[in-house]
């Protein structure tokens, strides 16, 4: 009896306070950051738990149910956080796992593949359209199927583009990137062996005539100035960012748990990297706004936990 009425009062206490909880979103490394600018942009009182596992970045090499793994983990973590949604800011971990983690997690989870499946197919003229990404999500064959599911007309080449993921994440080393990064929409940056690592990825996309090109990752809207030099005015390059963080809203709305607004919105920011300072700075320039702190958080904290369901307790 008294234990009823203790969870009863525990659980009202949640249900009154889940608005303010925030949203979780994580990926491999920095690339996520890119979801949550815009969610950021379109939700501006929510507040956000980024999760980035650069330690482990990059997933697209490794096997999917490695993936599946780490995402799993990571989700989890997130939950124990207290987030009311959780963004799955990683075409691989997407690709993986979504299926899985929306089973197990009392939360709505939110995926990018989708979202960017549906903007290719408002955008394509021709029904031709290309998707570059990591192995783990060009191997899944993900974006073929959720393409042709939303139009089956549509004829879908992919083609996986690594070294962009590589690009991005040694920002984190290289100041030269960092300021490509903060400048994105110039292309004055481009040196001379990054164009060539992305004319050898993408022509074949040229020659195949596609007139859309989809980012299928979530690092790749970083290197648009670079990619867009090289496919010329006239494909449309389509991120997933705008179109998930749309879905992250609706579904926030249609459940009734957007922030007040009442309150100001507080981010944070953790990472499995072991230096905290470079993981700040890049992110400061991808979100154009100052990251004061970035936590860490070991491996050891993040994959020793129980997998089973868990629960706001
Ligand atoms: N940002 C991740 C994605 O969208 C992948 C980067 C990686 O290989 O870790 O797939």
């Amino acid at each position: 009896m008294l234990e009823t009425a203790l969870n009863a009062t525990k659980n009202d206490k949640c249900i009154s306070n889940i608005n303010d909880l925030p949203i979780g979103v994580f990926d491999s490394g920095v690339g996520g950051l890119t979801v949550v600018r815009e969610i950021m942009q379109q939700l501006p009182n929510e507040s956000i738990l980024y999760f980035g596992d650069t330690l482990r970045c990059p997933y697209g090499p490794r096997p999917l149910d490695e993936i599946k793994t780490f995402a799993r983990q990571i989700s989890h973590w997130l939950l124990k956080q207290d987030v009311k949604l959780i963004v799955i800011a990683c075409n691989s971990a997407t690709a993986a796992a979504l299926e899985t983690i929306q089973q197990e997690l009392i939360v709505p989870v939110i995926g990018v593949v989708a979202p960017g499946a549906r903007a290719a197919v408002k955008a394509t003229l021709t029904n031709r359209v290309g998707v570059i990404g990591t192995e783990a999500t060009v191997n899944s064959d993900i974006y073929s199927k959720a393409i042709r599911a939303l139009q089956e007309n549509i004829t879908v080449f992919s083609e996986a583009t690594p070294s962009f993921v590589d690009i991005v994440e040694q920002g984190l080393h290289n100041s030269e990137v960092i300021d490509d990064l903060k400048d994105r929409t110039s292309s004055a940056h481009i040196s001379s062996s990054r164009l060539e690592i992305a004319r050898t990825y993408l022509s074949p996309f040229k020659s195949l005539d596609v007139d859309t090109l989809v980012l299928g990752c979530t690092h790749f809207p970083l290197l648009i100035p670079l990619i867009a030099q090289v496919m010329g005015a006239d494909v449309k390059i389509i991120s997933s960012a705008e179109e998930t963080a749309r879905d992250v809203a609706s579904v926030l709305a249609y459940r009734e748990q957007l922030a007040s607004g009442v309150k100001e919105p507080k981010h944070r920011y953790v990472t499995t990297a072991l230096n905290t300072d470079e993981f700040a700075e890049i992110g400061s320039a991808i979100l154009e706004k100052n990251i004061p702190e970035v936590q860490s958080v070991s491996l050891d904290e993040l994959g020793a936990g129980s997998l089973a369901k868990e629960r706001f307790e």
